[in-house]
């Protein structure tokens, strides 16, 4: 062995003369960031030794060893006394051959088992845990994003498309919005789980194994079941060690969440600049510029928006990756896990970032009164209390926007228009026009699914509250 070469680990240990060169094992090498699977790959492990005691590769009394080193192991890990070897390159050589140094049974824990169906299902087990956490992060958000509108069920805002004003809303409204955005991310988390929920082990390196291993016993073991408990295997040995579109779907579920928090992040920032003045952040989800002293700027809803673009790119990395790599397992899918972690670290720390801050935002509803008292707001009330009339609403429309325009000319807001100038439009208003101007009623008004009416909107977070509160 040259003297910058490493020990050669087990994957080499009778075809090669030496291990591989210091700088190979060091491009090669994932423990640094795949040892964060230990807890699945020891699981995975047990349930795989569990099934070949069942069918005589193991001992009862081998296979109880190989529990004891586990638990032994994974309280070392626990508690940082353990060392990870680089020259092991990852989680599952670095395991399997400290087991095996303590163990002598450790040897036969690889029979019928290949790292390449060995990761898979590391994979698929992680993912599934951290997506059950993640929804707990989803609901989290949701609460707040509904509380924070409890809060001040009665504050209106603007409404804006084009970022112009456009039609009042309640600003519980406003957030709930994005909490049926976080529920359709919250459904394709749940999909994407689902589709995960199947057990690669005994797909081998690529060809299954001549062995008579118990599939559906290992899926059973480890909790890939459907609904009525019966195991989900995968149904192709070659599939099952080389795709990865459900950490692809993963990804994009992340990025869509991303880009879901990125503009509730935008609207936050816009809300809290002097311009709009709606909202108040507290000092301590704030943070200060080194220069001007006066500054105090949402940096957690910048950093929300600006983290959204790398979760995207994770999600074209992944793509990229898979895109021509002929079948089967290659070791190009090592590169998947940094960017699957990172797609889950970030959408995780802005789901919690974001609940906190939005725990510590008032409103200041002097601020949004003002905006929303703008009486151009309620046009479109004015065009539908013509079409009320009887107008057709295509006139209707062409008549107020007449009446915005006399407004305009005589530099009064719309609400202060005399009957006789209304009726120098269109003869069709009538004294009742005052009434269209009335904010509170203008909200009573909006009665259907879905608009943002007072009646509408507080049976909504009355809805809200009860579908979060389990
Ligand atoms: N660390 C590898 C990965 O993450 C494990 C599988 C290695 N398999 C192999 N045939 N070299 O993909």
């Amino acid at each position: 062995m040259s003297s910058d070469s490493h020990p050669a680990p087990v994957s080499r240990s009778g075809r090669f003369g030496s291990g591989p060169a210091a700088d190979v094992a060091a491009f090669s090498e994932s423990i640094s960031f795949d040892w964060r699977l230990w807890r699945q790959d020891i699981r995975g492990s047990v349930a795989h030794a569990t099934m070949l005691q069942k069918i005589g590769v193991l001992s009862a009394r081998e296979l109880r060893d190989i529990k004891s080193g586990f638990d032994t192991i994974a309280q070392e890990i626990e508690g940082g006394t353990f060392t990870w070897k680089p020259e092991l390159e990852d989680v599952h050589m670095n395991l399997e051959a400290e087991l095996t140094r303590r163990v002598p049974a450790g040897a036969r824990l690889h029979t019928g088992r290949s790292r390449n169906d060995q990761v898979a299902l590391d994979i698929r087990l992680w993912l599934r845990d951290e997506i059950a956490g993640l929804q707990e992060d989803l609901r989290s958000l949701q609460r707040a994003l509904v509380e924070f509108g409890a809060r001040h069920p009665a504050v209106i805002i603007p409404g804006y498309t084009h970022l112009q004003r456009a039609q009042p809303v309640y600003f519980a409204h406003h957030l709930l919005a994005y909490a049926e955005m976080l529920e359709r991310d919250a459904g394709r988390f749940a999909d994407c789980a689902h589709r995960a929920n199947v057990c690669p082990l005994g797909s081998g390196a690529i060809a299954g194994s001549t062995l008579p291993l118990d599939r559906e016993l290992v899926a059973t073991l480890l909790g890939f079941v459907d609904a009525k408990g019966r195991p989900r295997l995968t149904q192709n040995s070659m599939d099952g060690v080389s795709d990865r579109d459900f950490l692809v779907e993963f990804c994009a579920s992340g990025a869509l969440l991303a880009v879901h928090l990125s503009r509730l992040a935008e609207d936050i920032i816009l809300w809290v600049s002097t311009e709009f003045g709606f909202i108040r952040i507290a000092d301590s989800y704030t943070t200060g510029s080194s220069l001007m002293p006066q500054k105090k700027n949402p940096d957690v809803a910048e950093l929300t928006r600006g983290k959204s673009g790398r979760v995207v790119g994770n999600l074209m990395s992944l793509l990229m990756l898979l895109k021509g790599l002929p079948m089967t397992y290659n070791r190009d899918l090592q590169e998947d896990k940094e960017r699957t972690f990172d797609t889950a670290d970030t959408v995780r720390s802005c789901l919690r970032l974001m609940a906190a801050m939005l725990g510590q935002t008032t409103v200041e509803p002097a601020a949004c009164k003002e905006a929303a008292s703008d009486p151009l707001l309620l046009a479109t009330d004015l065009a539908d209390y013509l079409v009320q009339k009887g107008m057709p609403f295509r006139q209707a429309h062409h008549v107020v926007g007449a009446v915005v325009a006399v407004a305009e000319k005589w530099g009064k807001p719309l609400d202060q228009l005399t009957l006789a100038e209304f009726q120098g439009v269109d003869p069709a208003f009538g004294a009742d026009v005052t009434g269209v101007f009335r904010l509170s009623e203008a909200m009573a008004r909006r009665r259907i699914i879905g608009a943002p009416g007072t009646q509408e909107v507080r049976r909504q977070l009355a809805a809200w509250r009860k579908r979060l509160s389990s």
